[in-house]
């Protein structure tokens, strides 16, 4: 029996796709393996770890959880999404700076999962941060340079916006 298709058109880090998709197709292999976006990560596939976090419409999603159909339509922003002009979003700067990561593997999802974080709250205290990165898994830092990476990149941001309320 020939396979059931179904077309759906994302824009994907300001470009629109369009595919023949199945069903079943999961978002996150929907962005590495017919975009070859491959620094959204796997980890458990089963919603628990949120290596595979994107944006989708501004909104933190876990990308194995949702179906590329239900995708159809969407804004996506994914790790690859986040530099502008070749130069690191304040995210990636922070991470590297205070050394938020160790194997690097639940960075990008830790990234766009801080993005959606500070886009709703530019200001927020640790318990905050600790609390909306609670669904994003690290094996490896024990947290403390996540959080002061988060921290260091909510600066950033607010710095850049009084800059851009005063010139
Ligand atoms: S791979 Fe999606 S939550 Fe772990
Ligand atoms: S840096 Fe290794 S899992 Fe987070």
């Amino acid at each position: 029996m020939a396979k059931q298709t179904v077309t759906v058109t994302l824009t994907v880090n300001g470009e629109t796709h369009t595919a023949e998709v199945e069903p079943r197709l999961l978002l996150v292999h929907f962005l590495r393996e017919h975009l070859n976006l491959t620094g959204t990560h796997i980890g458990c596939d089963t919603t628990h770890c949120g290596a595979c976090t994107v944006l989708m419409n501004g909104r933190a999603v876990k990308s194995c959880t949702v179906l590329t159909v239900q995708a159809d339509g969407a804004t996506i922003k994914t790790i690859e999404g986040m530099a502008e002009n070749g130069k690191m979003h304040p995210l990636q700067e922070g991470f590297h700076v205070e050394h938020g990561l160790q194997c690097g593997y639940c960075t990008p999802g830790m990234i766009m999962r801080a993005a959606e974080l500070l886009a709703k709250n530019p200001d927020p205290t640790e318990d905050e941060i600790r609390w909306g990165i609670s669904g994003n898994l690290c094996r490896c830092t024990g947290y403390v340079n996540i959080v002061k990476a988060i921290q260091y990149a909510a600066r950033k941001l607010r710095e850049r916006e009084q800059a851009a309320a005063g010139s």
